[in-house]
């Protein structure tokens, strides 16, 4: 069986966990393409060859999920040279064999816009930067302001902008617990299924 949920959405809006949860339940193979372009942007030197040339010891670093991390990560990722050296890696990854849950900002517009299940999660900024903050502690009105930059930047760029695909389904997670969310998104895919 060829299965892809595509899952995409703004930082810290509940995109990693919901995706976990869906590729336990129905047994998928799970990819976070966000900790590709914070290694890209972690590594250092020339953003383009550092996207040629990732290891798994790259993705295996301790710092990928500071805020210094994803801040590199979303000015690398505005860059077409390394969008186009992790564009064949996830698309085999989508759609190899055995069902595939992918997390980022462009699986259901530009990675994979064939997969049979798209969703959008979101929330508002303040829900968003008040959760990275309980993870990362530190000021929470910076933690904010990066949210805020990092949402322009994402959905401002050229090249694979975050929006939802004209066919994702919405949810909206800033007034629901993990298991409401994650309940909503089992739920989607279970209808697809169903249909396949
Ligand atoms: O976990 P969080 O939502 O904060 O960020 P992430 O998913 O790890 O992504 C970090 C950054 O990588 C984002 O701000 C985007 O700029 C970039 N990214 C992207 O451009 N395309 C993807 N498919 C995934 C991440």
């Amino acid at each position: 069986m060829i299965f892809t949920v595509a899952i995409d959405g703004p930082a810290a809006a509940g995109k990693g966990t919901i995706s976990r949860a869906v590729a336990d339940r129905f047994g998928f193979r799970h990819l976070d393409t966000g900790l590709l372009y914070r290694a890209v942007g972690m590594k250092g030197g020339d953003p383009g060859e550092a996207a040629r040339s990732l290891t798994p010891e790259d993705l295996g670093r301790g710092d990928l999920r500071t805020l210094e991390a994803g801040q590199a990560a979303s000015r690398v990722a505005a860059l077409p040279e390394v969008r186009a050296a992790l564009v064949e890696f996830q698309r085999r990854f989508a759609r190899g064999e055995g069902g595939a849950v992918l997390d980022g900002r462009d699986i259901g517009t530009v990675i994979c816009p064939e997969a049979e299940v798209k969703l959008y999660v979101t929330a508002s900024p303040e829900v968003r930067a008040h959760r990275r903050w309980l993870e990362l502690g530190g000021d929470e009105a910076q933690v904010l302001a990066e949210v805020r930059e990092r949402d322009a930047r994402d959905m401002g760029r050229a090249d694979a902008p975050l929006r939802p695909a004209s066919d994702a389904v919405l949810i909206d997670t800033s007034r629901m617990t993990i298991d409401e969310a994650v309940a909503a998104a089992v739920a989607v895919v279970e209808a697809r299924l169903v249909g396949t």
